[in-house]
C-alpha cells in the first residue's frame, strides 16, 4: 500500500452530520450561500461580529460546508502545532487548492509530509539561499533603478506583482530560462490566479496553465539533473528521499508548481503592504532609510547576508506589517478524531479554521491594534506574548518553508528602495484594502516614487 493511502484512509473524509454541530453556537447564514457573501463583503469585520456574538468558538457555514471557526492563539496552537496529529492539512487544504495543486507540500499529511519537507528543504540551505540573493539582489537593483528613472506616481501593487514574477522567474527557474519565460510566466500566472479565485470561471485557464506549467517542468528535469544549476528548480532536481532515491518527475512537477504559488502572492501582497506602511509613516521610512545608510554599502555594491542581518528594525516594520495584513488571513484544516476545544466536543471530519487576521487584531494581545507600530517586535516587547498570537508564517509541522526566502527579498528590496526612494501617499489619500483571499489593494495603491 503507497504512503498516500495510509495517510487519507486513516482520516474521515466525509463531513459529520449537520445535527451534530448543532450545540455549537453561531449561525449559518442563508441555504446554499451560507455565510459566504458575508465573508467575502468585509472578511475581518465579519469574524469580529461573530466572535462578539458567540465567542471564540463558532460555527459558520462557507463554500458549501458547515465549518468550525477556532479564534485566538490557544486556537492556533491546537490547530497548527498539533502535537497529537489529529488535524489534516490534505483535507483541509484540498478543498480549495488540490485541483491546482495536488500534492504540494502543504497539501500532504503526517508521515508522507514529513518525508517530503526534508527532501525540499535542502533548497532552503545557506548555500542556495546565498545564490538567491544574488538574482534577487541583481533584479531588485535593476527594477529601482528603472523607477529612480522615472519617478511620480505609480500603481504599486501591479509594479510588485511583476517585480515578484521576475524574481521567481530567475530566482526559481535559473537566469537562463530562455526564449520560454514569458510562456510560463503567463502560464504560471493563470494557475494562480485560478488558485484564488472565487468565480470558477478562471478554472480552465487555470487548468490549462497548469498543464503547461507540467510539460515545461517534465521536459526540463533531465536537463537541469544533467548541467545542475544554482535556482530552487535544479535544486529540487537534485533532491533525494531519506534512501538517496531523487524525487519522482510528478513530485519535483508538484512540489515547484505549489513553491511558486505559495511565494507569489504572499510576497506581492507583503512587500505592497510594507511599503504601503512605510508611505503612510514617514517617521519609519526615515529610521529604515537610515538603518540602510548605517550598512555603509555603496548603491551599486551588491547585498550580503550579513548586511541583511545588520538590519534589525527593517525586520521588525516587515513583521508589524504582516501582522496588520497576513498574506493567509485564514487556515483551514479538518478534524482526523473527535476533540475537545474550551468545552465544545468536536467530531471527526468537522472542517475548521483558525484566523491570523483575527487574532493578529485582538486588543487584549495588540494595545491600539490598528496602528501600526514597528516595536511591538522588539525583544521586550514580545517577552511575555504567546508564540500563537503572531502567526503569519503559520506554525508546526507546516510552517512556512519560504520564511527565510521572505525575509530575505523584503530587506533585499527595502535596502534598495530605500537607499534609492522616498515613497508618499498623496495628501487626503486612504489605500483600500481588500483582505481576503490574499490582501491587496482594490486600487493597486497609488504611491509617490522620488529619487533620494
Ligand atoms: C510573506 C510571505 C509568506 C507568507 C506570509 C507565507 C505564509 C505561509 C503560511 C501561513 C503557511 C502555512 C499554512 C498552513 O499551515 O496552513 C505557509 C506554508 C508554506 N509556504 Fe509560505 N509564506 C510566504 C512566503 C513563502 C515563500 C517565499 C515560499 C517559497 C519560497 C513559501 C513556501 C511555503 C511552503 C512550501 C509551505 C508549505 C509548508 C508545509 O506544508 O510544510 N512561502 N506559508
Amino acid at each position: 500500500m503507497s504512503m498516500q493511502n495510509v495517510a487519507s484512509q486513516a482520516i474521515p473524509l466525509t463531513p459529520p452530520k449537520r445535527n451534530s454541530l448543532k450545540h455549537i453556537p453561531g449561525d449559518e447564514g442563508w441555504p446554499l450561500i451560507g455565510k459566504t457573501l458575508e465573508v467575502l463583503a468585509d472578511p475581518k469585520g465579519q469574524v469580529e461580529r461573530m466572535h462578539a456574538k458567540y465567542g471564540p468558538v463558532y460555527r459558520s457555514h462557507v463554500f458549501g460546508e458547515t465549518s468550525i471557526n477556532l479564534l485566538g492563539p490557544e486556537a492556533n496552537e491546537l490547530l497548527l502545532f498539533d502535537q497529537a496529529k489529529q488535524f489534516s492539512s490534505t483535507h483541509g487544504w484540498g478543498m480549495i487548492l488540490g485541483r491546482l495543486f495536488p500534492r504540494g507540500l502543504m497539501l500532504l499529511d503526517f508521515e508522507e509530509h514529513r518525508l517530503h519537507r526534508r527532501a525540499l528543504s535542502v533548497a532552503f540551505k545557506s548555500g542556495p539561499m546565498k545564490s538567491y540573493l544574488t538574482s534577487l539582489d541583481a533584479g531588485i537593483a535593476a527594477r529601482v533603478a528603472q523607477w529612480k528613472a522615472q519617478p511620480g506616481p505609480i500603481l504599486f501593487y501591479p509594479a510588485m506583482k511583476q517585480l515578484t514574477l521576475d524574481l521567481a522567474a530567475t530566482s526559481f527557474l535559473g537566469a537562463y530560462i530562455g526564449p520560454e519565460v514569458d510562456e510560463v510566466t503567463n502560464a504560471f500566472v493563470d494557475m494562480v490566479a485560478a488558485s484564488v479565485a472565487v468565480i470558477r470561471k478562471q478554472m480552465g485557464r487555470g487548468v490549462k496553465g497548469r498543464e503547461r506549467i507540467v510539460t515545461y517542468f517534465s521536459e526540463q528535469i533531465p536537463i537541469r539533473r544533467e548541467k545542475g544549476g544554482e535556482d530552487l528548480f535544479s535544486q529540487l532536481c537534485k533532491a533525494t528521499h531519506e534512501d538517496g532515491a531523487l524525487l519522482s518527475t510528478q513530485d519535483i512537477v508538484d512540489h515547484m508548481s505549489f513553491l511558486m504559488m505559495a511565494a507569489h502572492d504572499t510576497l506581492t501582497s507583503s512587500l505592497t503592504s510594507f511599503i504601503g506602511a512605510l508611505a503612510a509613516h514617514p517617521e519609519w521610512q526615515t529610521k529604515l532609510r537610515d538603518e540602510v545608510n548605517a550598512l555603509g554599502i555603496a548603491p551599486d555594491q551588491p547585498t550580503t547576508f550579513d548586511n541583511l542581518e545588520a538590519m534589525p528594525l527593517s525586520e521588525m516594520a516587515f513583521k508589524e506589517a504582516l501582522r496588520l495584513k497576513p498574506p493567509v488571513p485564514s487556515m483551514p484544516r479538518r478534524a482526523v478524531r473527535d476533540f475537545t476545544f474550551k468545552g465544545y466536543a468536536i467530531p471527526a471530519g468537522t472542517l475548521v479554521g483558525v484566523n491570523p487576521l483575527f487574532t493578529h487584531h485582538m486588543a487584549e494581545i495588540w494595545p491600539d491594534p490598528e496602528k501600526f507600530d514597528p516595536l511591538r517586535f522588539s525583544d521586550e516587547a514580545q517577552r511575555n506574548r504567546h508564540r500563537f498570537a503572531w502567526v503569519p508564517f503559520g506554525g508546526g509541522a507546516h510552517m512556512c518553508l519560504g520564511l527565510h526566502f521572505a525575509y530575505m527579498q523584503a530587506k533585499c528590496f527595502a535596502r534598495h528602495f530605500l537607499q534609492n526612494l522616498s515613497v508618499s501617499l498623496e495628501p487626503g489619500y486612504k489605500p483600500d484594502w481588500q483582505m481576503w483571499p490574499i490582501p491587496k489593494p482594490r486600487d493597486g495603491l497609488k504611491v509617490v516614487l522620488k529619487a533620494v
